[in-house]
């Protein structure tokens, strides 16, 4: 299979770096085009990038010497890769406005973005959660005019750290969460060096988080209706989330309760058979198992378990009864892989196999 060219907006950053590793030698997708700022546009990706290269792996051979495009210049996007993976920091109104550019020039956009997850026909997706949800792409597409252009986006990073464990127990009909996340600094696109603050540290406040920890989860979970997702109303979810000095891996407490309380037997059961489309198709970068649960009492760990199956697999422990509510427990996921770049890939690669780009 010939391989199909993507670009890169956002580069630069950090999950555009996130996304240059994993794109790298991947079996369905090239990187034939980085896109960041007019900052950066016009130098080499590896002259952009000095000083300000985050990964643990170096860079890629193949994207070095690539000369940055501005990503505002679409028909010079346009003319080197047919669909784009997209995180920038920008206002949110220039990245709606950016996104659908691209997708309304034919080029399909896998955002990692907070702009367009609230557009009714703007599919956002956990591919092992809510895949039938790409099907609204059909009604985006009639009201964007386009023939293939379409924009397709991942919910926030924190909300990996909780919903996937909390899905396949939503048959107990789970009437409350509480959710308190333990947040990473590479959520916010930084390290240690660039924001030393964060040494010996916590930060009460994270701007917009608690909302889309609590909202977004409703719109993974909701139904498609006449071409739009339309939320679920239940359960009602709060939650506050908290900075951590941790570089990757957001960190989840959740207490839980339901209308009809399973055993923990059960729980656990539920957690080892989750699985969803990405197994199916065995997608490159599905985990074999979603959810690992540990049965020892001091883990999950960022440090020790973020990193489980690429990154891409969701932590579970410390299942245990309240008094409060029914159930407790932990959980972790990696933001800028699992709950960012990682994500996005997946996603990319559900719409590859599924003929959505074709
Ligand atoms: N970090 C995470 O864990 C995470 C998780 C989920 C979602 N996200 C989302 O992903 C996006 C990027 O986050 P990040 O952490 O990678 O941020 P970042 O490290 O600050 O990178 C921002 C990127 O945006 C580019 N950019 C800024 N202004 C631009 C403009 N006017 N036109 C085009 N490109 C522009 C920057 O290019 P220059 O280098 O040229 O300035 C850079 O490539 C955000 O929307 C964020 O909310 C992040």
């Amino acid at each position: 299979m010939e391989k199909r060219k993507v670009g890169v907006i956002g580069a630069t950053g950090m999950v555009g770096q996130r996304f240059l590793t994993l794109l790298q030698d991947h079996p369905y997708f090239e990187v034939a085009a980085l896109a960041a700022s007019a900052r950066s546009a016009g130098q080499t990706y590896e002259a952009a990038v000095e000083g300000r290269w985050k990964m643990a792996t170096p860079i890629p051979e193949e994207v070095k010497k690539m000369v940055i495009l501005d990503a505002e210049d679409i028909p010079a996007m346009a003319a080197r890769c047919s669909m784009v993976f997209c995180a920038v920091n920008m206002k949110k109104d220039e990245i709606k406005a950016l996104e659908e550019a691209y997708a309304k020039a034919e080029i399909p956009v896998v955002s990692n973005n907070s702009a367009n997850r609230w557009t009714p026909d703007v599919p956002m997706v956990i591919p092992e959660i809510n895949p039938e949800h790409l099907e609204v792409i059909r009604a985006q597409r009639k009201r964007l005019g386009t023939k293939r252009g379409f924009i397709a986006v991942k919910p926030n990073c924190s909300i990996q750290s909780y919903v996937p464990a909390l899905t396949p127990l939503l048959k107990y009909g789970i009437e409350q969460v509480v959710a308190t996340t333990y947040q990473a600094i590479s959520g916010a696109g930084k390290t240690f060096r660039e924001w030393p603050e964060m040494l010996d540290n916590v930060i009460p406040y994270i701007g917009g988080e608690e909302e889309k920890s609590e909202q977004e989860p409703l719109r993974v979970w909701g139904k498609v209706e006449n071409g739009t997702v339309v939320p679920c109303k239940a359960p009602l979810i709060t939650t506050q989330c908290i900075r951590v000095p941790v570089t990757d891996g957001h960190t989840a407490a959740v207490f839980v309760k339901f209308k009809s309380k399973p055993t923990k037997e059960q729980i656990l059961a539920d957690w080892a058979e989750f699985s969803g489309k990405p197994q199916e198709l065995g997608l490159p970068h599905a985990p074999k198992q979603m959810i690992h649960y540990f049965e020892e009492d001091n883990r999950p760990q960022a440090r020790l378990d973020r990193d489980l199956e690429g990154g891409m697999a969701v932590s579970v422990g410390r299942l245990r009864e309240d008094t409060l509510f029914d159930y407790k427990f932990v959980g972790l996921s990696h933001n800028t892989l699992r709950g960012a770049a990682g994500g996005a890939v997946l996603i990319a690669e559900l719409l590859e196999r599924q003929g959505w780009f074709d």
